[in-house]
């Protein structure tokens, strides 16, 4: 089932975002309808508080080609153990900030840990614009957006235009 994706800006996503405590069925569902959510958009990522949950909780795929085969990533509790001292620059967006877009700079290497699905601890090193992705989500849980990474003056321009955005979405 698709669920509702908030919008910047919104108190929620500046929520530091509850550790999960045991998998269930419930929780596996809401991931369930967080890659349902997040494919539909289209879109690479998606935390739980962007649909109002505030749990420790994403999902990614960053496969973009369509000759490729699409690889969901649930991750529960997911924690970067260590990053690189590289530096990546990608333009980034995000479903909470549509239609808005500006370069990030982050490390270009992340080891990330996080529960799976099934509740296995899993850790893996990503890279390129999927160690992007994973820092962009996992801010999330921390409340942070990647306009927090921006100039006050750039950052402000693009709440303005989202405030502008939601209230002509509430008048439709
Ligand atoms: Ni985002």
């Amino acid at each position: 089932m698709k669920r509702p994706i908030i919008l910047h800006p919104d108190p929620r996503l500046k929520k530091l975002s509850d550790p999960v405590p045991d998998l269930s069925d419930e929780l596996r569902a809401l991931a369930d309808d967080m890659l349902e959510t997040m494919y539909a958009a289209p879109g690479v990522g998606l935390a739980a508080p962007q649909v109002g949950v505030l749990q420790r909780l994403v999902v990614l795929d960053c496969v973009k080609a369509e000759n490729e085969t699409p690889r969901p990533l649930i991750m529960f509790n997911p924690e970067i153990v260590s990053a690189s001292d590289e530096m990546n620059t990608y333009e980034e967006g995000c479903l909470s900030i549509p239609e808005q877009y500006a370069d990030v700079t982050r490390p270009r290497d992340v080891e990330v840990r996080w529960i799976d699905r099934d509740g296995k601890e899993r850790t893996e090193v990503f890279t390129g614009l999927w160690a992007t992705c994973a820092q962009h989500e996992i801010d999330h849980l921390d409340g942070k957006l990647f306009i927090d990474y921006l100039k006050p003056l750039r950052r402000q321009m693009i709440t303005r235009k989202m405030v502008k955005m939601k209230r002509e979405l509430a008048r439709t």
